[in-house]
């Protein structure tokens, strides 16, 4: 089987070195997941503490993502021109500094300043954590390796839930939020002595430094063949800027990025993985302790789910699993709807139940198709010259549609009702059916390079 240095390895080799890289990488997904979760905990506690209004705590809340959505941008800038590990350790150092910041806040305003940078580490790593692993994975199993990215992305919103939960009877909300600066110390620490993406060292020119990470990336490989192979397509492609991103030639790759980049928010997920004790309780979990038991049960299936994912995505390809997925979705929001729907007219029973199943359902159909292969396309189907650009765009705009659908949700549930909200997120489902079936393309098994010229 080729790889991606142009060698060739048997099926299950798996250079120690690669799961090193991603493991590594990934510790900025588990800070992604644990930040963006851990909020709906802490919130309760803040309130009592400081006394603040709406708006403000929706300030609070919200700061993590307006963070994100800038400071993508940002990181691509830092990408292109500092490389992927200077991005991933810039993240580790933003995150635990941010974390402390909030820990010890002892004003509103110093939390919401504290949250924003939490957010400006999570966009550092959502752009170059699956970027740097991409980058660095061999293409027979990069789609398992980037997957780990996400992996950690849901094991972090698991142990939000759970720490929210062990934290609760104390009210430990800084240590809820402070938590998180052991492994953003960790992520800048293992990341200073992980080796720089050899795709970046070639645009540099620092062709040494190239060949010998390709070697440890490789092992059987031919680093040398692999060397030409990424300077003849740089060669080709030239040195890339920000006005690129207008060029026709990269508007069908920048389509299908922002394309998944949004339609993986506005199915609803973060509906769900945010509002989860409100969708119980409307649907008549009435204790908190059973909200909260059903909201640990769906973060446990989210990460289970997700090992679908890391066993499938090399095996079976994206487009299939993407296909399954959002099929999945949109059958399990429409009956959602329906279900809420017949309640809201008196003539069903087991609204709880079948809420229940739903969601798992639905959370089971996101964990092994949107969630892992949004975050792997976006880092692998732009070529090396504007890779860092275009992923910072595609990545800016999926905050932007996360922030889009975690406000309007509440808004939405109020005024159509719940029934409604999830037919809303269900018809968008047939709409990202029938853009991945017509643009996006397949990309198992290709390097990096080769994908790149499906464009052309
Ligand atoms: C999404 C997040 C979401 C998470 C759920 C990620 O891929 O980007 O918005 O909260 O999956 O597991």
């Amino acid at each position: 089987m080729t790889t991606a240095t142009g060698s060739s390895v048997r099926q299950g080799e798996v250079s120690f070195f690669v799961a090193m890289v991603a493991t590594i990488a990934a510790i900025g997904g588990g800070l992604f997941g644990y930040d963006t979760g851990v909020i709906s905990g802490a919130i309760l506690y803040i309130k009592k503490e400081f006394p603040i209004d709406d708006a403000t705590e929706g300030l609070v809340v919200s700061a993590v993502t307006a963070g994100a959505l800038v400071s993508a941008m940002v990181a691509g800038v830092l990408a292109d021109r500092g490389g992927r590990r200077l991005t991933n350790i810039a993240a580790g150092i933003v995150f635990a500094v941010a974390s402390l910041l909030c820990a010890v806040a002892n004003s509103v305003s110093t939390l919401i300043a504290g949250r924003f940078l939490v957010g400006c580490g999570i966009g550092l790593t959502s752009v170059g954590g699956p970027m740097y692993i991409a980058e660095a994975s061999p293409a027979r199993i990069r789609g398992t390796f980037v997957s780990l990215f996400q992996l950690a992305v849901t094991v972090g919103i698991l142990l939000a839930y759970i720490a929210a939960a062990l934290l609760a009877p104390s009210a430990a909300w800084r240590w809820m939020l402070g938590l998180a600066a052991i492994p953003g110390l960790l992520l800048a620490v293992g990341m200073f002595f992980m080796p720089e993406s050899p795709r970046w060292l070639v645009k540099q020119g620092r062709r040494v430094d190239a060949r010998a990470v390709l070697t440890q990336i490789d092992p059987h490989g031919n680093p040398d063949a692999a060397l030409a192979q990424l300077e003849h397509d740089l060669a080709a492609e030239g040195q890339g800027t920000w006005a690129d991103l207008l060029r026709r030639t990269l508007r069908p790759a920048l389509i299908v990025g922002i394309g998944l980049a949004v339609f993986q928010q506005v199915t609803g997920i973060n509906a769900v993985i945010y509002y989860a004790p409100q969708i119980f309780q409307a649907a008549g979990f009435t204790s908190d302790l059973t909200s909260l038991a059903a909201t640990t049960g769906i973060g446990t299936i989210n990460v289970l789910a997700t090992f679908i994912a890391i066993w499938l995505v090399d095996r079976a390809g994206r487009r299939p699993l993407l296909i399954a997925g959002v099929l999945g979705m949109v059958t399990t929001l429409t009956v959602l709807g329906l279900a809420f729907r017949d309640a809201g007219s008196g003539t069903a029973g087991s609204l709880g139940l079948i809420t229940a199943v739903c969601l798992a359902a639905y959370i089971v159909f996101f964990a092994f198709s949107l969630g892992p292969i949004v975050w792997l396309m976006i880092s692998e189907i732009y070529p090396l010259r504007n890779r860092a650009q275009a992923v910072a765009v595609s990545t800016a705009a999926n905050w932007g549609a996360n922030f889009l659908v975690s406000l309007t949700f509440p808004i939405l549930t109020n005024r159509l009702g719940s029934s409604h909200t999830f037919f809303i997120y269900a018809a968008l489902g047939v709409v990202t059916l029938i853009f991945v079936i017509a643009r996006v393309p397949e990309t198992k098994g290709k390097t990096l390079e080769e994908i790149s010229a499906l464009w052309r």
